[in-house]
Order: C-alpha cells, then sequence, then structure tokens
C-alpha cells in the first residue's frame, strides 16, 4: 500500500483527479469503477475542468459505481445516479450507454446483484477502482461485518452512516435504509485501488483502515490485501496515523513515481 500525505483536502483530491486523468489518457478504454460522498465532489469538479480546459476524453471509458441506494429513483436528488449526472457524466464527453449504477429500484434486487457482477465480468472487470471512506468503516457500502469476500447484494446501512449521509438528501426522512454495493471481495477483485480521505473526522477510522487489524469489523481493513492499492489524504486525516512521517518521507521522495505507476498499464 502506498500512502501520500497531501498538505490539504484541496491538494489530496488534485492528486486523485490528475492520477485518473492520468491513467485515461493512457488508457482511453479504462474501466472505471467510480465512488460519491462529499469528498469526491472535488475530484469531479477538477476531472470537469480538465475535460474542459485540456480535453480529457472519456469517449471511450466505461464506469461501474460502487453502490446506489434502494428504493429512490435515478431521478431523485438523494441518488447516486443523479449525484453522478450532477457532478460528472452530463459535463463531460462519456457515453451514458458506458456508465452503469446498481438499479435500486430493480424488482428482483437479488437478481440485480447478480446482473451487476456479471456485467463487470464481462467488462473485463475494473481497471482503476476509487474509493472514499465511510466513517463507520465502509468502503461502498460495505457495513461492519461485511465478509472480506462478499460481491454485489443488498446491505442494511449502519445508525452511523445513515446519520451521515441523510444531510444529502432534500428531504433527510427518505433516507433509505439498505443499499445496493459492490462487495469487499468485488472491490478486491479491482486492478487497482485509490483511496481518498480527507478531513480530522475521518483520522480515527483512517487509522483502523491503514494501521490497525485486518478485521470484518471495520470493512476498509480489506484493501491491506490488495496488491496495487494507493490511499491518498491530507493532512487533517492523516493525524491518527503512528506511521505518517515515514509514510510522508516515502510519499515525498517517491511522488513522481507513485503517479507515474498509478497510470501504467492496467491489464
Ligand atoms: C457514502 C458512499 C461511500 C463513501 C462514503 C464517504 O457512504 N457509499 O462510498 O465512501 O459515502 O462519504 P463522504 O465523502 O461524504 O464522507
Amino acid at each position: 500500500m502506498d500512502i501520500i500525505i497531501c498538505p490539504t483536502a484541496e491538494s489530496a483530491a488534485r492528486w486523485a483527479a490528475e492520477a485518473i486523468a492520468r491513467a485515461i489518457r493512457a488508457h482511453p478504454t479504462i474501466v472505471l469503477g467510480l465512488a460519491t460522498g462529499r469528498t469526491m465532489e472535488s475530484v469531479y469538479e477538477i476531472l470537469v475542468e480538465l475535460h474542459r480546459t485540456e480535453g480529457l476524453d472519456f469517449s471511450r471509458c466505461r464506469t461501474f459505481n460502487l453502490d446506489e441506494y434502494v428504493g429512490i429513483p435515478a431521478d431523485h436528488p438523494g441518488s447516486y445516479h443523479y449525484y453522478m449526472n450532477q457532478r460528472l457524466f452530463r459535463h463531460v464527453n462519456i457515453d451514458p450507454h458506458n456508465t452503469h449504477l446498481p438499479n435500486g429500484m430493480a424488482p428482483d434486487l437479488d437478481e440485480e446483484c447478480r446482473r451487476y457482477e456479471a456485467l463487470i465480468a464481462k467488462c473485463g472487470g475494473i481497471d482503476l477502482q476509487l474509493l472514499g471512506l465511510g466513517k463507520s468503516g465502509h468502503i461502498g457500502f460495505n457495513e461492519p461485518l461485511s465478509p472480506f469476500y462478499s460481491r454485489t447484494r443488498i446491505q442494511r446501512l449502519t445508525a452511523t452512516t445513515i446519520a451521515e449521509n441523510r444531510s444529502l438528501f432534500p428531504n433527510p426522512d427518505e433516507m433509505p435504509e439498505y443499499a445496493i454495493t459492490m462487495g469487499v471481495g468485488t472491490i478486491l477483485d479491482c486492478r487497482r485501488l485509490l483511496m481518498l480521505v480527507t478531513g480530522e473526522s475521518k483520522a480515527d477510522v483512517l487509522a483502523r483502515t491503514i494501521e490497525g487489524p485486518l478485521t470484518a469489523l471495520v470493512p476498509a481493513s480489506a484493501i491491506q490485501f490488495h496488491p496495487d492499492c494507493t490511499v491518498v489524504v491530507d493532512e487533517a486525516a492523516a493525524v491518527g496515523l503512528r506511521q505518517r512521517e515515514y509514510y510522508r518521507c516515502v510519499s515525498s521522495s517517491q511522488l513522481e513515481w507513485k503517479q507515474l505507476s498509478i497510470c501504467g498499464a492496467p491489464r
């Protein structure tokens, strides 16, 4: 695992966005895994800016999002379909047919989960998966006790996650209690992982993710298994990392190499 400590949330988001942009330029047909949440808003802003100013070309990219709420339609302002359309898809030249999110309105949700897994496999797997980190220790919506080998499935959300995310709904009472999420195993199958974590409120869960024991109680700790995982954080999120001076020293001396490595051949 590589830990990159950036001075601010903004510079961390820029590091992540530029790494994604490099990967797209190097591999225009890349299969990207996308994430939602407040942390990712600046990443998508920067990607849109790179599309407008430098012509970053999404026309041949395919995307799969980590998760979607159950029971709210794609045009609902709280849905992740809506989030992705508003923040990225409608501002760049991506083909909507190449963008995929689980359908939380599917009549048979188990079948929808199987369909999503099969579609990822049909596209050859995910080359680069962007990840946020939930305060409950989740990646995607894999809440505590999610098995490390879990696949795309329905997940009941924890009280922590509901409390965190309900303010993102125009009417917080509409916040669903269930979501479809890629499993931890689905995420570990991605060729590369790029996690972005910012803000002091994430310091404790970040330390448990990176330096804590591997435990299904902190599903994000599973990234310790992944052979090609980069975690980009800001100083505020890094305050709880015991080895942060070592990570800082590695990242400052090898920053250029890390950026090059993440845009290397994904297959
Ligand atoms: C949601 C998403 C996660 C994301 C998390 C962090 O719960 N399902 O994929 O990592 O939010 O969100 P934020 O960046 O708002 O803290």
